[in-house]
């Protein structure tokens, strides 16, 4: 169920009040659980290697993992770990009874092939919903784990009372983790989904007839405040630094506000649904498991 807590008649999409009731809602049901079926959720979190961003994406994963009860591990590896060495851990992580949640950080180092480690995780565990069995499940109709970010964003949108049905949705970017996800659950709710890419043609035009935006290209505010429509509902999950090196998102936000009905703001739009979403997933993930 979506409670909608997003004031209507507030612009700005508040990602960080929606992802902290979405968190007080699952420590409730963790604690349920633990109550009722003895179960106690658990999240193994892999890293591998120094990059700083994913160090602190980890470490904040852990963190919100034990704010709702969930029991988090933490797995981080050398940058020089071979892939057989990660394919191991994966192994013993799949057959651990207390681990309902498996995540390997991405980027992965080059020489470890990322489609492989994906595939290794159990889908049952796969708390990113990056298998190809649960992308199947989602693009089939019929989803199991889904990924985090898109839901974070359907989520979102969602909370703001938006019909989704019949809409004309634009969707920036195409990349596995969030663009063609978040396309195929918009498509899944009836609305028309345009989804566009770097190598797009008249990218304006297109953004212009578009009732919602969803913008995850990963380039400093390239989509022009004055090609949104008045009145469209806009999601921005970039994250990115512009040339004075402050935190901003895909969208030149201070024109596309002007327009838009409802906009996320970066930060405090769509970053602290990720994680949210992560968590509830993880919850999924045991109720599958244990078949409650
Ligand atoms: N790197 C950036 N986003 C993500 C994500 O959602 N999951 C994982 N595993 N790695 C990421």
């Amino acid at each position: 169920m979506t409670t909608t807590i997003t004031d209507p008649s507030l612009k700005i999409i508040d990602g960080k009040a929606v992802a902290k009731a979405l968190r007080v809602e699952l420590a409730t049901e963790v604690a349920d659980l633990k109550e009722s079926a003895g179960i106690t959720p658990g999240l193994a979190v892999v890293l591998v290697g120094e990059d700083p961003a994913s160090k602190v994406y980890v470490r904040n994963k852990a963190r919100a993992s034990e704010e709702v009860g969930i029991r988090s591990v933490q797995h981080i590896l050398p940058e020089e770990t071979k892939e057989a060495e990660l394919l191991s851990l994966i192994s013993e992580l799949n057959s651990d009874a207390d681990i309902h949640g498996i995540l390997v950080q991405l980027p992965l180092p080059a020489h470890i092939n990322q489609a492989t480690i994906i595939e290794a995780i159990s889908a049952e565990k796969d708390a990113d919903g990056f298998h190809p069995y649960n992308m199947g499940r989602l693009l089939t109709g019929s989803p199991t784990l889904e990924p985090c970010t898109p839901l974070g964003v359907m989520h979102l949108i969602e909370t703001t009372g938006l019909d989704i049905a019949g809409k004309d949705a634009i969707v920036i970017g195409r990349s596995n983790i969030v663009g063609k996800p978040v396309a195929v659950m918009l498509l899944g709710q009836n609305a028309t989904v345009t989804l566009c890419h770097s190598r797009t043609a008249g990218l304006a035009e297109k953004i212009a007839t578009a009732d919602i935006v969803v913008a995850a290209i990963g380039r400093a505010e390239m989509i022009k405040g004055e090609w949104i429509k008045e009145g469209a509902t806009v999601i921005d999950v970039g994250m990115n630094r512009n040339a004075d090196g402050k935190l901003c998102g895909d969208v030149e936000y201070a024109t596309a506000a002007k327009r838009a009905a409802r906009i996320t703001p970066v930060p405090g739009g769509v970053g602290p649904m990720t994680i949210a979403m992560l968590l509830k997933n993880t919850v999924t993930a045991a109720r599958a498991i244990h078949k409650i």
